[in-house]
């Protein structure tokens, strides 16, 4: 009922005050200035000062498409959400930028742009609570172009695994360690991976790694009289940053080419 009484104030008033607007959310654009820096940079390393076609893949709100449409780049948005594209078209409209926006499953995203017709596509923070990530990811690079990038984000081991140990629960972060998907210490079904499983995972879907960033670290201790299984051990080793703390980020982004 809820659901419903939410859909309806959506559809006839345009109205969700609940909704978290990541174009407008201060700490959302702080993230987003942090995905920006390396996007802009890697796209001047391949494409010089040439403006290029750029998909956006779950782009809500628009916080990374308004941005780039403003650097001068011709930008597709895609994402499931009416609403949400609704408001990218208002932040859009406010700008001053004119996008092109699709409401749709990235699963479908051939319906609207077509194969190796795009410079870069973009997905960040959408492909970890998609439970076919590699099935979405395979969609994504064939809209690339031969030579073309794409940006993705992530999320860490790490994240999920010092999520758990905070809430007390080792056991949680044992079977985090272990796996590379399931529920999260948040109860519902998410992935997570090692840089070392994605180097894996973008082999195997023929996309070359350039990078893989950090965004939005934190530093972070384990909670005092907690013992560590093997395998947390081992992938917290990779973030260890000396004093017993750790440097954990919120997401990684990988950056990768399409050969
Ligand atoms: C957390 S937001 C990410 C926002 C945006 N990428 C950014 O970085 O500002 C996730 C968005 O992905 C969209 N989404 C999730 N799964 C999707 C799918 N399979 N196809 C299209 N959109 C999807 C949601 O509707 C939501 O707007």
């Amino acid at each position: 009922m809820k659901h419903l009484i939410r859909k309806l104030k959506r559809a006839v008033f345009d109205l969700d005050p609940s909704y978290h607007d990541m174009f407008e959310d201060a700490g959302a654009q702080k993230a987003g200035g942090d995905y920006l820096k390396v996007i802009e940079r890697a796209l001047e390393a391949r494409f010089g000062t040439s403006k290029v076609t750029i998909l956006d893949a779950g782009c809500q709100a628009g916080r990374l498409l308004i941005p780039l449409a403003r650097a001068g780049h011709r930008m597709i948005g895609v994402d499931r959400s009416a609403f949400s594209l609704r408001r990218a078209q208002g932040h859009a409209h406010e700008a001053r930028v004119s996008v092109e926006l699709h409401k749709g499953d990235i699963l479908k995203v051939n319906r609207w742009v077509s194969r190796k017709s795009v410079d870069a596509a973009i997905c960040a923070e959408v492909l970890y609570l998609v439970k076919n990530f590699p099935g979405h990811l395979t969609r994504l690079k064939e809209t690339v172009r031969p030579g073309g990038l794409v940006f993705i984000s992530h999320r860490p081991k790490v994240y999920y695994a010092a999520k758990a140990l905070d809430e007390g629960r080792p056991g949680l972060a044992e079977t985090i360690a272990s796996n590379t998907e399931g529920p999260s210490p948040d109860g519902i079904y998410h992935n997570w991976q090692t840089p070392q499983e994605l180097n894996e995972l973008y082999t195997d879907l023929g996309l070359k790694i350039l990078e893989l960033v950090p965004i939005q670290e934190r530093t972070w201790s384990l909670p005092p009289g907690l013992s560590l299984d093997h395998k947390v051990e081992e992938a917290l080793s990779s973030v260890r940053a000396g004093d017993g703390a750790y440097r954990i980020p919120d997401y990684l982004l990988v950056v990768a080419r399409r050969p």
